[in-house]
Protein backbone atom coordinates (compact mmCIF):
# COMPACT_ATOMS: atom_id res chain seq x y z
CA UNK A 1 0.00 0.00 0.00
CA UNK A 2 1.33 3.82 -0.70
CA UNK A 3 0.80 4.61 2.65
CA UNK A 4 2.73 2.68 4.22
CA UNK A 5 5.73 2.40 2.08
CA UNK A 6 5.41 6.33 2.39
CA UNK A 7 5.65 5.36 5.69
CA UNK A 8 8.38 3.06 5.73
CA UNK A 9 10.52 5.35 3.66
CA UNK A 10 10.36 7.89 6.58
CA UNK A 11 11.69 5.96 9.08
CA UNK A 12 13.93 3.86 7.15
CA UNK A 13 15.63 7.51 6.58
CA UNK A 14 15.14 8.40 10.57
CA UNK A 15 17.24 5.69 11.18
CA UNK A 16 19.74 6.78 8.74
CA UNK A 17 20.13 10.52 10.15
CA UNK A 18 19.96 8.73 13.62
CA UNK A 19 23.41 6.89 13.08
CA UNK A 20 24.42 10.14 13.19
CA UNK A 21 23.78 11.39 16.65
CA UNK A 22 27.16 10.62 17.82
CA UNK A 23 29.40 10.56 14.82
CA UNK A 24 31.11 13.11 12.42
CA UNK A 25 29.57 13.70 9.09
CA UNK A 26 31.09 15.84 6.09
CA UNK A 27 29.81 19.14 4.93
CA UNK A 28 29.65 21.03 1.28
CA UNK A 29 28.73 24.06 0.01
CA UNK A 30 25.73 24.44 -3.01
CA UNK A 31 25.06 27.90 -4.68
CA UNK A 32 24.75 30.89 -2.55
CA UNK A 33 26.57 31.73 0.71
CA UNK A 34 25.72 28.25 3.59
CA UNK A 35 23.49 26.64 1.27
CA UNK A 36 24.77 23.33 2.91
CA UNK A 37 24.14 19.64 1.75
CA UNK A 38 25.95 16.76 3.97
CA UNK A 39 26.41 13.41 3.54
CA UNK A 40 23.75 12.38 6.04
CA UNK A 41 21.33 14.38 3.47
CA UNK A 42 22.67 11.62 0.45
CA UNK A 43 22.53 8.75 2.58
CA UNK A 44 18.85 9.38 3.47
CA UNK A 45 17.71 9.91 0.01
CA UNK A 46 19.70 6.83 -0.61
CA UNK A 47 17.41 4.90 1.62
CA UNK A 48 13.92 6.27 0.91
CA UNK A 49 14.74 5.68 -3.05
CA UNK A 50 15.57 2.06 -1.99
CA UNK A 51 12.15 1.35 -0.10
CA UNK A 52 10.82 3.23 -3.33
CA UNK A 53 12.25 1.41 -5.57
CA UNK A 54 11.43 -2.22 -3.80
CA UNK A 55 7.44 -1.76 -3.62
CA UNK A 56 7.19 0.75 -6.72
CA UNK A 57 10.01 0.28 -9.41
CA UNK A 58 8.17 2.56 -12.23
CA UNK A 59 7.39 5.25 -9.94
CA UNK A 60 8.70 8.94 -10.93
CA UNK A 61 10.50 10.31 -8.13
CA UNK A 62 11.92 14.18 -7.74
CA UNK A 63 14.51 14.35 -5.06
CA UNK A 64 16.19 17.45 -3.89
CA UNK A 65 20.15 15.67 -4.11
CA UNK A 66 19.37 13.30 -6.98
CA UNK A 67 17.51 15.41 -9.27
CA UNK A 68 14.92 13.25 -11.04
CA UNK A 69 14.14 9.94 -12.05
CA UNK A 70 11.75 10.80 -15.05
CA UNK A 71 9.66 7.49 -15.40
CA UNK A 72 6.20 6.95 -17.35
CA UNK A 73 4.26 6.88 -14.20
CA UNK A 74 1.21 8.99 -12.76
CA UNK A 75 2.81 8.47 -9.54
CA UNK A 76 5.74 11.26 -8.80
CA UNK A 77 6.94 11.58 -5.02
CA UNK A 78 8.89 14.58 -3.74
CA UNK A 79 11.68 13.60 -1.87
CA UNK A 80 13.41 16.54 0.69
CA UNK A 81 15.69 13.62 2.32
CA UNK A 82 16.82 16.43 5.22
CA UNK A 83 14.36 19.89 5.39
CA UNK A 84 16.56 22.01 7.75
CA UNK A 85 19.89 21.21 6.87
CA UNK A 86 21.87 24.19 8.16
CA UNK A 87 20.27 23.13 11.68
CA UNK A 88 21.21 19.84 11.38
CA UNK A 89 24.76 20.61 10.52
CA UNK A 90 24.65 22.07 13.77
CA UNK A 91 22.87 19.77 15.88
CA UNK A 92 19.81 22.01 16.09
CA UNK A 93 17.04 19.71 16.10
CA UNK A 94 14.76 21.42 13.75
CA UNK A 95 14.94 19.57 10.63
CA UNK A 96 13.03 16.58 8.87
CA UNK A 97 12.36 14.02 6.15
CA UNK A 98 9.54 15.28 3.78
CA UNK A 99 7.89 13.43 1.27
CA UNK A 100 5.03 14.26 -0.75
CA UNK A 101 3.35 11.86 -3.78
CA UNK A 102 1.32 13.28 -6.27
CA UNK A 103 -1.52 11.16 -8.31
CA UNK A 104 -2.11 12.35 -11.70
CA UNK A 105 -0.48 15.76 -10.75
CA UNK A 106 -2.59 16.07 -7.37
CA UNK A 107 -0.86 15.88 -3.97
CA UNK A 108 -2.80 12.84 -2.45
CA UNK A 109 -0.19 11.92 0.29
CA UNK A 110 2.41 13.67 2.53
CA UNK A 111 4.72 12.80 5.26
CA UNK A 112 7.20 14.87 7.67
CA UNK A 113 9.12 13.49 10.23
CA UNK A 114 11.65 15.30 12.43
CA UNK A 115 13.39 12.14 14.40
CA UNK A 116 15.19 14.18 16.58
CA UNK A 117 11.53 15.30 18.33
CA UNK A 118 9.82 12.40 17.53
CA UNK A 119 6.92 14.40 15.52
CA UNK A 120 5.43 12.50 12.54
CA UNK A 121 3.17 14.55 10.68
CA UNK A 122 1.01 13.13 8.09
CA UNK A 123 -1.71 13.80 5.32
CA UNK A 124 -3.84 12.01 2.94
CA UNK A 125 -6.17 14.04 0.39
CA UNK A 126 -9.85 14.13 1.84
CA UNK A 127 -8.77 11.92 5.07
CA UNK A 128 -7.24 14.65 7.16
CA UNK A 129 -4.15 15.47 9.06
CA UNK A 130 -2.58 13.75 12.43
CA UNK A 131 0.32 14.59 14.16
CA UNK A 132 1.82 10.90 15.99
CA UNK A 133 -1.94 9.76 14.86
CA UNK A 134 -3.74 12.68 16.32
CA UNK A 135 -6.05 14.77 14.62
CA UNK A 136 -4.73 18.35 14.37
CA UNK A 137 -6.34 21.54 13.02
CA UNK A 138 -5.01 25.12 12.30
CA UNK A 139 -5.23 27.75 14.57
CA UNK A 140 -8.51 30.32 15.21
CA UNK A 141 -6.76 33.62 15.47
CA UNK A 142 -8.72 36.56 13.62
CA UNK A 143 -6.02 38.62 12.67
CA UNK A 144 -2.52 39.50 11.43
CA UNK A 145 -1.17 41.21 14.39
CA UNK A 146 -1.78 39.07 16.80
CA UNK A 147 -0.37 35.91 15.11
CA UNK A 148 2.46 34.54 15.56
CA UNK A 149 4.18 33.65 11.99
CA UNK A 150 7.16 31.76 10.55
CA UNK A 151 8.92 32.71 7.17
CA UNK A 152 12.65 31.53 5.85
CA UNK A 153 14.63 32.98 3.45
CA UNK A 154 16.12 31.78 0.42
CA UNK A 155 19.86 31.47 -0.17
CA UNK A 156 19.88 33.69 -2.74
CA UNK A 157 17.42 36.97 -4.70
CA UNK A 158 17.49 38.46 -1.02
CA UNK A 159 17.37 41.89 -2.50
CA UNK A 160 14.26 41.36 -5.18
CA UNK A 161 12.18 44.29 -4.81
CA UNK A 162 9.66 43.54 -1.91
CA UNK A 163 11.51 40.42 -1.13
CA UNK A 164 12.41 38.70 1.80
CA UNK A 165 13.76 41.59 4.05
CA UNK A 166 11.70 43.73 3.15
CA UNK A 167 8.53 42.31 3.98
CA UNK A 168 10.05 40.70 7.51
CA UNK A 169 11.23 44.40 8.25
CA UNK A 170 7.76 45.45 7.88
CA UNK A 171 6.10 43.00 9.91
CA UNK A 172 8.57 43.46 12.56
CA UNK A 173 8.49 47.58 12.64
CA UNK A 174 4.74 47.39 13.35
CA UNK A 175 5.55 44.80 16.24
CA UNK A 176 4.14 41.59 14.46
CA UNK A 177 5.59 37.98 16.08
CA UNK A 178 7.42 36.45 12.87
CA UNK A 179 10.06 33.19 13.47
CA UNK A 180 12.60 31.92 11.52
CA UNK A 181 12.82 28.24 12.29
CA UNK A 182 15.16 27.19 9.45
CA UNK A 183 12.89 24.48 7.81
CA UNK A 184 9.56 25.00 5.59
CA UNK A 185 8.33 21.59 5.77
CA UNK A 186 8.37 22.34 9.71
CA UNK A 187 6.98 25.79 9.34
CA UNK A 188 4.20 23.81 7.03
CA UNK A 189 3.48 21.51 9.57
CA UNK A 190 3.59 23.36 12.86
CA UNK A 191 0.67 25.91 11.02
CA UNK A 192 -1.54 22.61 11.02
CA UNK A 193 -1.10 21.97 14.36
CA UNK A 194 -1.95 25.66 14.94
CA UNK A 195 1.54 26.55 16.59
CA UNK A 196 1.62 29.19 14.18
CA UNK A 197 -1.35 30.88 12.75
CA UNK A 198 0.66 31.98 9.42
CA UNK A 199 4.05 31.03 7.15
CA UNK A 200 4.95 32.39 3.94
CA UNK A 201 8.29 32.59 1.77
CA UNK A 202 9.32 33.69 -1.47
CA UNK A 203 11.41 31.14 -2.93
CA UNK A 204 10.83 27.30 -2.05
CA UNK A 205 11.43 24.24 -3.96
CA UNK A 206 8.51 21.68 -4.97
CA UNK A 207 10.42 19.65 -2.73
CA UNK A 208 10.31 22.11 0.28
CA UNK A 209 6.60 22.22 0.37
CA UNK A 210 5.29 19.43 -1.29
CA UNK A 211 3.86 16.93 1.86
CA UNK A 212 4.17 20.24 3.83
CA UNK A 213 1.05 22.16 1.81
CA UNK A 214 -0.92 18.80 2.16
CA UNK A 215 -1.10 18.42 5.51
CA UNK A 216 -2.20 22.28 6.16
CA UNK A 217 -5.03 21.93 3.93
CA UNK A 218 -5.99 18.57 5.28
CA UNK A 219 -5.68 20.56 8.65
CA UNK A 220 -8.38 23.08 7.73
CA UNK A 221 -5.82 25.68 6.69
CA UNK A 222 -5.36 27.66 3.57
CA UNK A 223 -2.48 27.90 1.10
CA UNK A 224 -1.85 30.03 -2.30
CA UNK A 225 0.64 31.68 -4.16
CA UNK A 226 1.92 35.35 -2.54
CA UNK A 227 -0.92 36.72 -4.97
CA UNK A 228 -3.53 34.55 -3.53
CA UNK A 229 -3.80 32.10 -7.02
CA UNK A 230 -4.44 28.44 -6.14
CA UNK A 231 -0.70 27.24 -4.81
CA UNK A 232 1.49 24.47 -6.64
CA UNK A 233 4.63 23.32 -5.38
CA UNK A 234 5.93 23.79 -9.04
CA UNK A 235 6.07 28.01 -8.10
CA UNK A 236 8.40 29.89 -5.75
CA UNK A 237 6.28 31.79 -3.23
CA UNK A 238 3.91 30.24 -0.97
CA UNK A 239 1.45 31.83 2.06
CA UNK A 240 -0.14 29.00 4.53
CA UNK A 241 -2.18 30.25 7.08
CA UNK A 242 -5.47 28.81 9.44
CA UNK A 243 -7.56 30.58 6.71
CA UNK A 244 -9.02 33.26 8.67
CA UNK A 245 -5.82 35.26 8.28
CA UNK A 246 -5.45 34.84 4.64
CA UNK A 247 -6.52 37.29 3.00
CA UNK A 248 -5.10 40.12 5.79
CA UNK A 249 -1.57 38.40 5.62
CA UNK A 250 -1.52 38.59 1.37
CA UNK A 251 -2.40 42.54 2.05
CA UNK A 252 0.40 42.77 4.38
CA UNK A 253 2.83 40.78 2.18
CA UNK A 254 2.17 43.04 -0.96
CA UNK A 255 2.34 46.41 1.32
CA UNK A 256 -1.14 47.12 1.36
CA UNK A 257 -1.56 47.58 4.77
CA UNK A 258 -4.44 47.83 6.91
CA UNK A 259 -4.66 51.49 8.71
C1 LIG B 1 15.63 25.07 3.16
C2 LIG B 1 14.68 25.20 4.35
C3 LIG B 1 14.54 26.66 4.74
C4 LIG B 1 14.09 27.51 3.58
C5 LIG B 1 15.02 27.35 2.39
C6 LIG B 1 15.11 25.86 2.01
P1 LIG B 1 17.08 22.81 2.99
O1 LIG B 1 15.72 23.71 2.77
O2 LIG B 1 13.41 24.69 4.06
O3 LIG B 1 13.59 26.81 5.77
O4 LIG B 1 14.08 28.85 3.99
O5 LIG B 1 14.50 28.10 1.31
O6 LIG B 1 15.98 25.73 0.92
O7 LIG B 1 18.15 23.41 2.14
O8 LIG B 1 17.40 22.83 4.43
O9 LIG B 1 16.62 21.47 2.47
CA1 LIG C 1 14.44 21.91 1.82
CA1 LIG D 1 17.16 19.46 1.84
Amino acid sequence: MLKSTLLQAVQAAATEIRKFDEADFKISNKEGINNLVTEVDHASERVIFEVIKAAYPDHYILSEEAGEIVQDSQYKWIIDPIDGTVNFAHRIPLCCISIGIEYKGEMILGAVYNPFINELFVAERGQGATLNNKKIQVSTKEDVVSSCLVTGFPYTFLDMPNGPLDVFDRFIRRGVAVRRLGSAAIDLCWVACGRFDGFYEHKLQAWDSAAGFLIVEEAGGQVTDLNGAPYSPYKPGIAATNGRIHNELLRWIKGDLPR
